[in-house]
């Protein structure tokens, strides 16, 4: 089976002259089928560079980058996308929801876009957003909802299509204890269903003791992975 995500020795730089940024240096970093895979490290170090490379959304510099068995070297541009849209849930650090459209709307969009029909994408997508907590709300627009209503709205609109591949991009950060909580549960179950994988980005403790797999980055490289014992002693010395 091919691993979720494999980056071999990736580079990318932002920016020119005085300006310019190494946000990966020569990074390294694999994800696998079955699990949820937690990504940490300082501010800036290249936790969402990284995955921004790994969902095709980021051009870079050099080195290589397969998902789900698909080397996207290879792939010109608008396959990328077509790959992206069939194969990869992105939730975005900054929601990125679609102002003028309302819940249902924004939640169907990746259905759409894959060629579903209207009315049942709109029906997944209510139901989805009532799972997450989100009912009577379902045609109100995202700016009527709080910080922690429109990130389980981003999350529903990741999750709505059943990608093999969620990357998800600090998802707890707007939510309390029990919501957070909710959240991991239902991404843990999506990740653990055969020939899926989530990937998360996280600053939050209480998402670790959810990981298969942990990777710490520092300064745009990969430091170190962390599963098994090597996982539950790092859960224990940052709690
Ligand atoms: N579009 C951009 N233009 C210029 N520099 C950028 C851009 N995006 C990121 N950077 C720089 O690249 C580095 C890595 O940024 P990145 O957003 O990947 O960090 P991060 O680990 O996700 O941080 P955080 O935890 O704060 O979200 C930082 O130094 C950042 O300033
Ligand atoms: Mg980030």
């Amino acid at each position: 089976m091919p691993e979720a995500i494999q980056l071999s020795n990736v580079s990318k730089a932002f920016g020119s002259g005085d300006a310019r940024t190494l946000a990966l240096k020569d990074a390294s970093f694999s994800a696998s089928l079955g699990e949820l895979h937690l990504l940490v490290g300082p501010s800036g170090c290249g936790k969402t560079t990284l995955l921004s490379v790994a969902a095709g959304t980021l051009a870079w510099d050099a080195g290589d980058v397969s998902v789900l068995g698909t080397r996207l070297n290879d792939l010109p541009r608008p396959k990328v996308t077509e790959f992206r849209r069939r194969h990869i849930g992105f939730i975005f650090q900054q929601f990125n929801l679609i102002p003028t459209l309302d819940l249902v709307e924004n939640v169907s969009v990746p259905l759409l876009l894959n060629g579903h029909p209207r009315r049942a994408s709109e029906e997944r997508a209510a139901e989805l957003l009532r799972q997450l907590g989100l009912a009577g709300r379902e045609r109100k627009r995202p700016t009527q909802l709080s910080g922690g209503q429109q990130q389980r709205v981003a999350i529903a609109r990741a999750l709505v299509h059943e990608p093999p591949l969620l990357i998800a991009d600090e998802p707890t950060s707007a939510l309390d204890r029990e919501t957070g909580h909710q959240i991991m549960e239902l991404l843990a179950t999506a990740a653990r269903s055969p020939g899926r994988c989530v990937v998360i980005v996280t600053h939050d403790p209480r998402t670790y003791a959810y990981a298969d797999r942990l990777t710490e980055m520092e300064d745009g490289r990969v430091a170190a992975v962390h599963q098994g014992v090597a996982l539950q002693d790092f859960i224990a010395s940052h709690h």
